[in-house]
């Protein structure tokens, strides 16, 4: 190393004292010791009104599929803009908008860039509505974190993601994004993404800021059709729809993003009830919210305000903090502050969310992100490797009459292999897949090829489209089925009809594909139905005609290998269905904590069963479970007394196989009538062959067996409680 000489010491020196003395000067907010909330009290005392306004502000940079999402250039961008959605996963183009924003706007604030992370950025993961049929906590968070690692290094600071809407109407096309139709798995697969998200620390520059979506009530939509009204008492608001935001919110979610449907007359952008009275004030949320895109100047469509001034006060005022893609805060808001209809001092609430947010995430500090190449953050083996174990444990065995699956290979039995999903990749990888590629997924084809090779035979015919009227290449199937001994029919929907403003008027298959099934069955040889879409499907008609179904959802980049595994065997399924599956459409909607009937036995439909399909928390193993009955450690309790329940379960098969445990509370009688039963907690465990296990949960009575009121109230009622697993019961008294 060379030696300093004495001129380079005195340059040095004079450029330490000069750092040094910029250090004394500089402003508290540019001082990367100095406590967030000083920092942030100190940038805001030195923001013109102009500079505070911009911060509310969202605009679009690069480009998507979406020709409404067509972004501006760099140049397009104001450089005092609060945040933008970046379509891109180019560090330098990310950077050159932030050297912008730091060396252009006057006071040097960073601009925070947002992006739909929704099941992965590059490396993507099985849609939401699967990832919940894992009923694995842990495997969700780590791939959140996966993703969040992707996105950080590509220029993402900030996900709309998790969607926690709880979701019963199958028709909806956005079920696919959240985690199902009950409350509680909502709340906690919401917090192990927030938790997956953003770690210990949003600054790590492998994590990301969360934003729980959308706030609220969005998956009550009427009818199943997007963007429209919803009608939700304050009662079922607080019991059904509030859980998951409530968990997200204590488990530290950065941002919100607020709701385009209409809450029983006030809109969810609009909604001062629920945005400020409920989160700001009473779960003391400190972070920010985000408009959904463009539902500011919809308060108009909703017929809410009269125009984009108007709808700016609403949102705004309800506690909307920053307007997605709305140019209603850019435009009004300033003449609002003037006309005292807003206040300066809502002005520096609203500035100071969104800035801690920005603190928090590191990104005055640290402004930039590193040019990496692909390989160093894309598709790494630990993150494809969580991305096949997850989409292993997505799947669902739905049915498996005389155990045809899975295939015996001892034979070497010819597989006819057909349908519109066998070859078709890009449908595998979802709806919102972010930065996903076909070219990265592997088709149930490349995969059933590896898996069988050299045990079973495999001829593959097309068979029918998804839709249309097409029957041309029935003849074809039918005489390559007619030579096979198992047909596989791999089925189910395209990925378009599922995720926003897909809605689906009836969500049986599609006729073409319930006759393809049909046509099949004539060759009196065993059908393996494969689904794999994004929601709940009506399956009443087809379901007599297979032996065995299984339910592979949109499991992403792993595509057809982890449902090779199972057809094999390799993978024994452990995946229990998040949402209801009716016989048909006209059920819907139908979910498990539905409150009791008046007259139980009555109030049936005349031409099919009432009952569903197959049931939240269904799903079969290749072994056999046997419960053994629940054992209570004190049967009567005192309110604040926590008890424990225990329950064996033995795999009495020939294979290792991994179960899950869901408990439920029931609570007979209550002033206020509640579910059937309500879904308090759950355990996976591999259970090997002939052994047992036994699961339990800890009952804490007071956040378990309570209530909320209307009011949002939380109570104990004192009396009898049931605590369920399947067929088992047992009975608790609570008493002062
Ligand atoms: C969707 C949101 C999404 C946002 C930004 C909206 O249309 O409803 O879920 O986060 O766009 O892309």
């Amino acid at each position: 190393m060379k030696k300093l000489t004495f001129i380079s010491c005195i340059l040095l020196g004079g450029w330490l004292s000069g750092a040094m003395a910029a250090d004394k000067t500089q402003p508290v907010y540019k001082s990367a010791k100095a406590p967030i909330e000083e920092r942030v009290n100190d940038l805001v005392g030195k923001m013109t009104l102009e500079e505070k306004i911009q911060q509310l502000n969202q605009y679009t940079l690069g480009r998507n599929n979406n020709a409404n999402n067509v972004g501006e250039e760099v140049k397009g961008i104001p450089a005092e803009i609060g945040s933008v959605i970046y379509f891109d996963a180019d560090a330098q183009l990310r950077n050159a908008a932030q050297k912008k924003a730091m060396e252009e706007s006057r006071l040097g604030i960073p601009i925070i860039f947002g992006y739909d992370v929704i099941h992965g950025f590059r490396t993507v993961y099985p849609i939401s509505l699967a990832q919940a049929c894992s009923w694995n906590l842990n495997l969700v968070e780590d791939a959140c974190a996966i993703a969040a690692q992707e996105a950080r290094m590509s220029g993402v600071d900030w996900t709309f993601s998790p969607m926690i809407d709880v979701a019963r109407d199958g028709r909806w096309g956005r079920v696919a994004e959240g985690y199902g139709e009950d409350p509680y798995t909502n709340a906690v697969f919401g917090v192990a993404s927030v938790k997956g998200y953003q770690g210990e620390d949003m600054s790590d520059s492998k994590r990301v800021a969360s934003c729980l979506k959308h706030y609220i009530g969005y998956g009550a939509s009427e009818a199943g059709r997007d963007y429209v009204y919803s009608e939700i008492s304050n009662q079922t608001l607080w019991d059904t729809y509030i859980p998951p935001y409530e968990a997200g919110v204590k488990a530290g979610a950065a941002t919100l993003m607020s709701s385009f449907n209409d809450i029983s007359g006030v809109p969810g952008s609009a909604n001062y009830y629920t945005l400020t009275d409920i989160l700001k004030k009473q779960w003391k949320h400190d972070g920010f919210v985000v408009s959904d895109w463009g539902a500011v100047p919809q308060l108009i469509d909703q017929g809410s305000a009269a125009n984009r001034k108007e709808a700016a006060c609403q949102a705004f005022s309800a506690g909307v903090e920053m307007d997605m893609m709305g140019h209603c805060y850019d435009r009004h808001m300033a003449e609002l502050v003037k006309e005292g209809k807003i206040t300066m001092e809502q002005i520096d609430d609203a500035v100071k969310r969104v800035l801690r947010v920005k603190f928090r995430l590191g990104l005055f500090d640290t402004p930039y992100i590193k040019e990496t190449t692909e390989q160093e953050r894309f598709l790494l083996p630990q993150s494809l490797a969580t991305a096949e174990q997850l989409a292993e444990e997505t799947i669902v065995l739905l049915k498996n009459e005389g155990n045809i699956l899975p295939i015996a290979t001892d034979s070497k039995q010819t597989i006819a292999v057909m349908g519109p999903m066998v070859k078709n990749n890009t449908e595998l990888l979802g709806s919102w897949s972010g930065h996903g590629r076909v070219e990265n997924v592997l088709g149930i084809n490349e995969a059933l090829d590896e898996e069988f090779a050299g045990k079973a035979n495999l001829v593959y015919a097309d068979g029918c489209d998804f839709d249309g009227e097409d029957t041309s290449k029935f003849s074809e199937a039918l005489e390559t089925a007619r030579k096979a001994d198992i047909v596989l029919l791999c089925m189910g929907e395209k990925r378009g009809w599922s995720g926003e403003n897909t809605s689906r008027s009836i969500i049986e298959l599609p006729a073409i594909q319930e006759q393809f099934i049909a046509e099949m069955k004539k060759t009196g040889k065993p059908i393996v139905l494969v689904l794999s879409n994004g929601r709940p499907l009506g399956l009443a008609k087809v379901e007599p005609l297979c032996d065995a179904i299984v339910e592979m959802w949109q499991p992403g980049v792993p595509g057809g290998k982890p449902l090779a595994g199972v057809l094999s065997g390799r993978v024994n399924p452990s995946g229990k269905l998040s949402i209801t599956f009716p016989r048909s459409t006209g059920q819907t909607p139908l979910y498990y904590n539905q409150r009791k009937s008046a007259r139980p036995n009555s109030g049936k439909y005349q031409d099919i069963p009432s009952t569903p399909l197959y049931e939240f928390g269904y799903g079969l193993s290749y072994t056999t479970f046997s419960y053994g009955d629940i054992k209570i450690s004190k049967a009567d309790i005192k309110r604040n007394e926590k008890f424990t329940v225990e329950i064996p379960v033995s795999n009495t098969g020939k294979r290792d196989g991994a179960e899950v445990v869901h408990w439920y509370i029931s609570d007979p009688f209550c002033l206020i009538t509640r579910p059937v039963k309500e879904l308090k907690h759950f355990d996976k465990q591999l259970i090997k062959a002939g052994e047992t296990h036994t699961f339990r949960f800890e009952v804490d009575p007071m956040r378990d067996l309570s209530f909320v009121n209307s009011n949002g109230e939380r109570f104990l009622d004192n009396g009898e409680y049931y605590i369920l697993v399947k067929d088992k019961k047992v009975k608790v008294t609570i008493t002062d």
